[in-house]
């Protein structure tokens, strides 16, 4: 069985293209899913893409992905920085997650700074626009190869 990942996305990334391009970039999510399916291909790994505003629907991913990802790329958006939920749904799931964002979040706003997630996280990847999808789906797959636990 080919190796799965999930790309799982949360609140107003479903609006990437035309939120804060200057923040965001030009891409659309579907623009970066597809070249995440085109990295993926070459490298042998499947990959299943969610993208939620709700919270809970978040969390049923994370639960659900337990029982087929050999890991998770997550950009949890603005519950990055709220979501005790999430940090433990992470946490509560034997799976390697890498907490991923367009903007380099400590370079913002000061209620960027801190995200709840980062500490059950496999590691984080910020700052380059819709190559930070790309950097951190490249790693994972690395990690995944090595049989890595986290
Ligand atoms: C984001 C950064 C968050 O602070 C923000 O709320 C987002 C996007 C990013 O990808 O840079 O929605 O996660």
């Amino acid at each position: 069985m080919a190796t799965e990942i999930l790309i799982l996305n949360g609140p107003n990334l479903n609006l990437l293209g035309s939120r804060q391009p200057d923040v965001y970039g030009s891409a659309t999510l579907d623009d970066i899913i597809v070249d995440l399916q085109a990295q993926a291909g070459e490298a042998g790994v499947e990959l299943r893409h969610v993208q939620s505003n709700s919270e809970g629907q978040l969390v049923d991913a994370l639960h659900d992905c337990r029982l087929w990802a050999a890991g998770v790329v997550f950009n949890p958006g603005a519950y990055s920085h709220t979501s005790v939920a999430l940090r433990d749904a992470i946490d509560a799931i034997d799976v390697p997650v890498v907490e991923t964002h367009l903007s380099n979040v400590q370079a913002r706003e000061e209620f960027r700074h801190q995200s709840l997630v980062t500490a059950v996280c496999l590691g984080v990847v910020a700052g380059f626009g819709g190559d930070s999808y790309r950097g951190a789906l490249d790693l994972l797959i690395r990690h995944v190869a090595a049989g890595k636990q986290r």
